[in-house]
């Protein structure tokens, strides 16, 4: 148990991307918890990789979605996810080059921008016009 425990609470109304976010708050979890315990470099660097790798996917499939739902925050979603990745991969770049300082500012980053700002703060701001979307369908479907 930590403070990374995903919650439904935090759904976003839609069943595909809360098990995605539960899945990054999962990886986000192990790779804090490596930090925290200085694993050796490599185990650190693969976990740093999955995150990456799961979350360009994830992010792709988000975006597929807000642009089903004409969601009118896209564009800035996108940007925030951009920005993002390129902030990753910049901490990814300085652990490639030994730089283990950098860690510190990995964990921060992630539990606070990431979890904390993005996915309970700005993903939330999506979560009504999922709920919108998605529960008309379903109900339109138990009409038919
Ligand atoms: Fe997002």
């Amino acid at each position: 148990m930590g403070l990374s425990d995903w919650s439904p609470k935090y759904t976003v109304n839609h069943p595909v991307m809360d098990e995605h976010h539960h899945a990054l708050f999962k990886l986000i979890d192990r790779l804090s918890e490596a930090i925290f315990e200085k694993k050796e470099n490599e185990f650190i660097g693969e976990l740093l990789n999955s995150l990456i790798e799961y979350t360009k996917m994830h992010f792709a499939a988000e975006e597929k979605l807000m642009l089903q739902v004409n969601y009118p925050g896209l564009l800035q979603h996108k940007e925030a996810h951009e920005k993002m990745v390129a902030q990753v991969q910049e901490y990814q770049r300085r652990f490639k080059e030994g730089d283990r300082t950098v860690t510190a500012e990995i964990s921060q980053f992630l539990m606070t921008d990431w979890l904390v700002k993005h996915i309970l703060g700005m993903d939330e701001l999506y979560a009504p016009y999922f709920k919108k979307a998605f529960s008309d369908a379903k109900d339109q479907n138990a009409k038919k």
